[in-house]
C-alpha cells in the first residue's frame, strides 16, 4: 500500500497513530537542526518533520530532497509545538521514520502555491505543474461536483445521457467551422459539431423524449475571457412540452447546482425579463441585474432646444452613476476617450453633474437652462452628488452602448460582488436579425426556432417589418451579466422549417443539400419538442467567482487558440497531406 492516509487528512484525533503518506515536496527547510517539509497532494499538506538527531542516512536523505519530489514516508502522527491555523491539518505533523524518495524532479520553473510566482505563458507551458496548484484544484473540483449535480437532477427526471458523432457534416451559419479532411473520400471534408443541435433534434424524432449530454463544442471564432474554441454544453431537449416545461425543470436544475454546490438559494420561480426590457433598460440582451443604474430614454426631454447633436439623434439616453458627481474634469475626459474606444463605438459623452452644493454643471450648459437639466435628472430618479452620462445616436446601437458603459461604472463603482448571485430568464426575443452589410435576415437564435404562435401570421407575410416584428418562443438563462445558457421550442414541421430557410434567403437547393436530412426527419411523425443549453465552462467559473473559463478548463487553449504545452497546431507532414489530398498555400 502506498499510502494509509492523504496529505489533508490527519488530524489532533489521530494522534499517536503510524501512517504513510505520498505526496509531492513543497517546501523543504531547516530549522534548528530538524528539517521541515510541506508534503502536498490535491487533498491538502501535512509537515513532516526529520529530526537531526535521527538515522544519519535518514537526515541525508531528508536533507537531498527538492522541491517536487515524490516521496513516500512513513512515520507517527505528533501534536505540533507552534499550529498553523490556517490550514485543517496544522495542528499535527509526522515524526518521520523512513523516506522513500519515488522520483526526483528538476526544479519547477515556477513555485506550485496558491500563489504563484510564474507568468500565464510559462504556466500555460507547464499546465500539468500549474494544475497542482490548490486554486486549479478547486476549479477542476468544483467542475467535477456540478457535473454529478447535473447528472444526477436529470436522471433524476427522466433524461437519457446518449452520446452524438464529432464528425459531422459543415454547415456554417452560426460560428465558423473547424473541419476534418477525410483520407478515405479525398476532397471531402467532416466539420466538428457547434452543437449537437440537429442530432438532438432527430433524436426527438426518434423518440427519446428527454434527452441530455454534457457534450464538447468547437467553434472557430474570436476568443475572449468566456469564450474557448471547444467548450463543454450541457445540451437537453425534450418532447411534448412548452416553452414554460423546459423553464421550470432547468430553473430546478440550476436551483439544485445552486444549493448542493454553494449552498446558495436562487429566487423560486426565477425573474423574467423580456429582450426588449432588457435592451431598453439594460442595454444588453444579458443584463447585470446585481445594481440598478438602468437606461433612461429622454430624447422628447433634450430634443428641440438647439443643440444639433441631439436633435438628429434617433434616440438620447443616459444613466445616473451614484456618487460620482465628483469625478474631475480629468477623469471625464478619460471615460468620453473609453467611450470612444471601438469596443465601445461611442461619438462622444454628454455629462451633467449634481453637484453636491445643489448646483448643475454639464457640458451641454450652452443649450440647456438648470431647469430642463433638472427636468432630465428628475427622469432618471438621480439624486444630488450623482453623475448623469448621455449617449445619442441610432436606438439600439445606443442603447448598447450606454449597456456597456454601465457595466464599466458598475465595475468603478464595486457593484459586481462575484459571490452575489442574480440569474433571470430573458424570454420574447426577436426570431429574425436584419443585416444592413448582407442585406438578409438572420435567425437570432438558430435557423430551428419556431416562432410564437400567435406571431406565425407575420412569419408568412413578406413584408420586412412583419417578419422584424416575430417574437421567438426562445429563452436566455443569464446569471451577472453573462448568458450561461439558450434554447428554443423548436419547429417540427418540415413546411415550416423550409419556410424558415427561405426568409433566412436560403435557396431551396441550399437547404436540401445542407439539411435536408431533418426537413425529411420532419416528415416522419417528428413531435413537439424543445430545449437549451448551457455553457458548462461559463456556469462553473461563474459559480466560482471568476469570469475567465480558462481555469475551469483542464486543458485550455491560449487566445490565439493554441495550446502552447503540446505546441498545438502544428504542421503536419508531407506524407499525411499528400494521403489527405491537401496542398498547402502559406509561403514558408
Ligand atoms: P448557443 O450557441 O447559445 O446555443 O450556446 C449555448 C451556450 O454555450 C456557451 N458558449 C460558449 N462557451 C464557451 N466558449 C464558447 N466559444 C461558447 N459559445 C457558446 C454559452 C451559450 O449560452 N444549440 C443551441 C442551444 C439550443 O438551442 O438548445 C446552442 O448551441 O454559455
Amino acid at each position: 500500500m502506498y499510502r494509509t492516509n492523504t496529505c489533508g487528512e490527519l488530524r489532533l484525533a489521530d494522534k499517536g497513530k503510524k501512517v504513510t503518506l505520498a505526496g509531492w515536496v513543497q517546501k523543504s527547510r531547516k530549522l534548528g537542526g530538524m528539517t521541515f517539509v510541506d508534503l502536498r497532494d490535491r487533498y491538502g499538506i501535512t509537515q513532516l518533520v526529520i529530526d537531526g538527531a535521527a538515522d544519519a542516512k535518514l537526515v541525508e536523505t531528508a536533507e537531498s530532497l527538492g522541491r517536487e519530489f515524490v516521496i513516500q514516508v512513513t512515520g507517527e502522527v505528533l501534536e505540533r509545538q507552534s499550529k498553523n491555523p490556517k490550514i485543517p491539518t496544522g495542528e499535527i505533523e509526522i515524526k518521520v521514520e523512513t523516506i522513500n524518495i519515488l522520483n526526483k524532479s528538476v526544479t519547477p520553473p515556477f513555485t506550485i502555491e496558491e500563489n504563484s510566482d510564474g507568468g500565464e505563458d510559462l504556466r500555460a507551458k507547464y499546465r500539468y505543474l500549474d494544475l497542482r496548484r490548490p486554486p486549479l484544484q478547486r476549479a477542476l473540483a468544483l467542475r467535477h461536483r456540478l457535473a454529478q449535480e447535473i447528472r444526477t437532477y436529470l436522471d433524476g427526471q427522466g433524461f437519457m445521457e446518449i452520446e452524438t458523432p464529432y464528425l459531422i457534416k459543415s454547415t456554417p451559419e452560426g460560428a465558423r467551422d473547424f473541419v476534418v479532411p477525410s483520407r478515405m473520400n479525398p476532397g471531402q471534408f467532416y466539420a466538428l459539431p457547434q452543437s449537437p443541435q440537429t442530432f438532438k433534434q432527430l433524436l426527438m424524432v426518434a423518440g427519446y423524449d428527454r434527452y441530455f449530454q454534457i457534450v464538447r463544442c468547437f467553434r472557430d471564432e474570436d476568443l475572449r475571457a468566456d469564450r474557448q474554441p471547444e467548450f463543454t454544453q450541457i445540451d437537453c431537449e425534450m418532447s411534448f412540452v412548452e416553452q414554460e416545461d423546459v423553464l421550470n425543470t432547468f430553473e430546478g436544475m440550476m436551483r439544485q447546482m445552486f444549493k448542493n454546490a454553494l449552498g446558495v438559494d436562487i429566487p423560486n420561480p426565477l425573474p423574467r425579463m423580456s429582450w426588449y426590457d432588457a435592451m431598453d433598460n439594460y442595454g444588453s440582451d444579458k443584463p447585470d441585474v446585481r445594481f440598478g443604474m438602468k437606461i433612461h430614454e429622454i430624447t422628447a426631454l433634450v430634443q428641440n432646444s438647439g443643440f444639433s447633436v441631439f436633435d438628429s439623434a434617433e434616440y438620447v439616453g443616459a444613466i445616473a452613476v451614484e456618487g460620482a458627481a465628483e469625478y474631475t474634469r480629468k477623469q471625464l475626459d478619460e471615460l468620453t476617450e473609453w467611450v470612444k474606444r471601438p469596443q465601445v463605438g461611442a461619438k462622444g459623452l454628454v455629462y451633467i453633474k449634481l453637484n453636491s452644493d445643489g448646483t448643475i454643471k454639464s457640458s451641454i450648459d450652452k443649450f440647456y437652462t438648470p431647469e430642463q437639466l433638472a427636468k432630465v435628472a428628475e427622469a432618471l430618479e438621480a439624486k444630488t452628488g450623482d453623475l448623469i452620462l448621455v449617449l445619442c445616436g441610432p436606438k439600439r446601437k445606443t442603447q448598447t452602448q450606454l449597456g456597456v458603459l454601465r457595466i464599466e461604472m458598475g465595475n468603478r463603482l464595486g457593484l459586481r460582488d462575484p459571490h452575489v448571485f442574480a440569474p433571470l430568464w430573458i424570454v420574447d426575443f426577436p426570431l429574425l436579425e436584419w443585416s444592413e452589410e448582407d442585406s438578409r435576415f438572420y435567425a437570432m437564435h438558430h435557423p430551428f426556432t419556431a416562432p410564437k404562435p400567435e406571431h406565425e401570421k407575420w412569419f408568412y407575410s413578406d413584408k420586412k417589418e412583419d417578419l422584424e416584428r416575430v417574437c421567438a418562443n426562445a429563452y436566455d438563462f443569464v446569471l451577472n451579466g453573462t448568458e450561461l445558457g439558450g434554447g428554443s421550442i423548436r419547429i417540427h414541421e418540415a413546411a415550416m422549417q423550409e419556410r424558415m430557410f427561405e426568409v433566412l434567403g436560403i435557396s431551396k437547393e441550399d437547404a436540401e443539400y445542407k439539411f435536408g436530412f431533418i426537413i425529411n426527419a420532419f416528415k416522419f411523425g417528428a413531435p413537439p419538442h424543445g430545449g437549451l443549453a448551457f455553457g458548462f465552462d461559463r456556469v462553473c467559473a461563474l459559480f466560482g467567482g471568476q469570469e475567465t473559463i480558462r481555469d475551469y478548463i483542464a486543458f485550455p487553449k491560449n487566445n490565439q487558440g493554441r495550446d502552447v504545452m503540446i505546441d498545438s497546431p502544428s504542421k503536419i507532414d508531407q506524407v499525411q497531406m499528400d494521403e489527405l489530398c491537401l496542398a498547402s498555400t502559406v509561403k514558408e
